[in-house]
């Protein structure tokens, strides 16, 4: 589990990519930028919270994978003063291991569990007396020597993120005391977002080249700081001290992303629809067969950024290319 101390990260001279995600976070309500609604909705909880001098409530974030749901969590954390401890999920394959992690939670602490979809119901059913009552059962030992004993839990708040709230079981879905989804950000919002994150990182940036990585960003600052990232390597390798226009689609070329931000798996799903199955419509069940990836990735990872781009319809008798998609790909009708 990772303790995290937020000085300490800010200060830090950037060494990695992971390091430098830490320095261009936003640590403030007035440094966050975009996802309006979800800033509005949580400031009135923390501040009711504060008021009544108690944590505030348990919180669920959902949505596409980069839109900032670990970020608010460190924002809240520093907001809050607390300390944040971030687990993901997948890491607590055992009753055991939430177990001991709860136990050792600290007044006003906040666990952020990411990928919360990936904790087996067992572990997961462990958070349910831990919200319900702050404690914990646990039965330890096996056969006639078995013993049951509880743990009280100090005050703490949990918050889980996922990317796929379906797979949270309704029993842990109702016991938060809000929910949140994270949508695509606007694109002014994510061109904000990367004249920030190249002021932090020192970086003189052309405007067009601020607009050309929103463009291809998803509209998902995670990305769009990637792309600023390499960018950024780029104009470095060619001593320049300002990234520009053609220095972004250099940088698009080696990541083989197009100005739409379309990966390669974007165009093989898409193609697929063309070639395969004449452009549509074809049920999700087909193409689930003929791309071999899992149903609800097919519709909950790689579809929402293509209907929001208009290159996928999802009508009632199958998915369906548009006529952009043919003219974005080249391909005749
Ligand atoms: N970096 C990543 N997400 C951000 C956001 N929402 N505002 C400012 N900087 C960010």
């Amino acid at each position: 589990m990772k303790k995290v101390n937020i000085k300490k990260t800010r200060n830090q001279k950037p060494k990695d990519d992971q390091s430098l995600d830490a320095v261009l976070r936003p640590f403030s309500w007035n440094d966050y930028i975009g996802q309006k609604r979800i800033k509005k909705g949580l400031k009135i909880i923390l501040e009711a919270a504060n008021k009544r001098n108690e944590p505030f409530d348990h919180l669920l974030f959902y949505g596409q994978p980069g839109l900032g749901k670990t970020t608010l969590a460190h924002l809240i954390a520093a907001e809050s003063k607390s300390n944040l401890r971030v687990v993901s999920g997948p890491s607590l394959s055992r009753i055991g291991d939430l177990a001991a992690i709860l136990s050792n939670l600290e007044e006003k602490d906040i666990l952020f569990i990411d990928e919360a979809h990936r904790v087996p119901r067992p572990v997961e059913e462990l958070f349910y007396s831990a919200i319900d009552e702050r404690k914990i059962h646990l039965t330890l030992g096996k056969g006639p020597s078995a013993r049951a004993i509880s743990l009280d839990l100090p005050y703490f708040t949990l918050i889980c993120a996922t990317t796929r709230v379906n797979l949270i079981s309704p029993p842990l879905r109702s016991r938060f005391g809000a929910i949140f989804r994270f949508d695509y950000y606007e694109k002014q919002d994510i061109e904000a977002i990367v004249e920030r994150s190249a002021k932090i990182l020192g970086f003189e940036i052309a405007s067009e080249a601020v607009s050309a990585i929103a463009r291809a960003s998803r509209f998902t600052p995670r990305l769009a700081n990637r792309l600023l990232k390499r960018s950024r390597d780029f104009a470095e390798m060619r001593n320049l001290k300002i990234i520009d226009k053609e220095i972004v689609s250099e940088t698009f070329k080696i990541l083989e992303i197009d100005e739409m931000g379309l990966e390669s798996y974007d165009r093989h799903l898409l193609k697929m629809i063309i070639e395969k199955f004449g452009g549509g419509p074809v049920g999700v069940n087909a193409l689930t067969a003929a791309l071999g990836e899992e149903k609800g990735v097919i519709e909950e990872v790689y579809e929402p950024y293509l209907i929001k781009i208009g290159f996928l319809q999802r009508t009632p008798i199958g998915r369906m290319a548009t006529e952009e998609t043919y003219k974005w790909l080249n391909i005749a009708r």
